[in-house]
């Protein structure tokens, strides 16, 4: 199947990083419990995907399984999707670990490899969902759930990183980043919550639910972070020489608070 050049790009990102996210984030993603978003608000107590004991659910960008682990351990029939073939090998060893064996999947949400109306749940917390434009995954969801499925996922919303968005655009604006980045937009598509909606509802989905929630960040380290994380894609751009200078002048306009505000989607394939 072929991949979208983001996918491509994106899947090479993670290729690289996927080591240092795993080591970095480990006590974070390795919850002793489902936990949603950056808020890591226990699944027991939202129930967002109610009980799924016996029921088939497909993770879209599972990353090393965490997630995916503790719902097989609920009793669910787990399927692990994920464009990173690193990422996949964490998710093995993690398997391993936990004495767990269920099919990985190494694609992209974009196009899945897998039968019409395999699932009863299809849930991304930030994951997929938050990379791939929405214009696949949405129809894609409604394909693989089963009628009366359930779709959950989180990711950045309208808004989301704005004014940090906008400091990297004034400082990128002057010389020596203009030549790089006058004119380039950016591969983020933060999605409102009611466009969300009517996409949902167009692609078949009905019980739709969004919302978004700001959620004000201030990281450990900001300059660490954003060079890692929101800074990203700019670097890309850049030669190598400007990048210390880059991040430290975007951290100046911005400040250490990042202004991220979550979309969170729910809804349900008609029986
Ligand atoms: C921030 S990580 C999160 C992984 C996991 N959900 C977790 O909580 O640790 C994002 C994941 O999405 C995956 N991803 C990005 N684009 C994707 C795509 N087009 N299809 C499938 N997975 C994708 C990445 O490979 C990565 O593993």
């Amino acid at each position: 199947m072929s991949l979208s050049d983001e996918a491509r790009r994106n899947r090479a990102y993670w290729n690289r990083k996927s080591d240092e996210y795993q080591e970095r984030h480990a006590e974070f993603i390795g919850r002793p419990e489902p936990r949603w978003g950056v808020w890591q608000i226990p699944e027991s107590e939202l129930s967002v995907l109610g009980d799924v004991a016996g029921r088939d659910v497909l993770e879209l960008g599972c990353g090393a399984a965490q997630w995916s682990i503790l719902l097989a351990r609920q009793g669910a029939r787990v399927v692990g999707l994920d464009n990173s073939e690193r990422q996949l090998e964490h998710a093995r060893q993690n398997m391993a670990k936990a004495g767990l064996d269920f099919p990985l999947v190494h694609a992209s949400a974009e196009h899945v490899p897998l039968p019409d109306g395999g699932f009863d749940v299809v849930f991304c917390d930030h994951g997929a969902v938050a990379f791939v434009d929405p214009y696949k995954t949405v129809p894609e969801a409604a394909r693989l759930l089963r009628p009366g499925g359930l779709l959950v996922a989180q990711c950045g919303g309208r808004g989301n990183i704005a004014r940090f968005h906008a400091a990297a655009r004034e400082v990128g604006a002057a010389e020596p980043y203009a030549d790089h980045l006058v004119g380039w937009t950016g591969p983020w598509n933060f999605a409102g919550a009611e466009e969300t909606a009517e996409r949902l509802e167009r692609a078949g989905f009905a019980d739709v639910d969004t919302w978004l929630e700001p959620y004000p960040v201030t990281p450990d380290d900001p300059p660490a972070f954003v060079r890692a994380v929101c800074l990203r894609p700019h670097l890309e751009r850049l030669p190598a020489e400007l990048h210390d200078r880059f991040v430290e002048a975007v951290c100046s306009v911005s400040g250490s608070e990042l202004d991220y505000v979550r979309l969170n989607i729910d809804a349900r394939k008609p029986s």
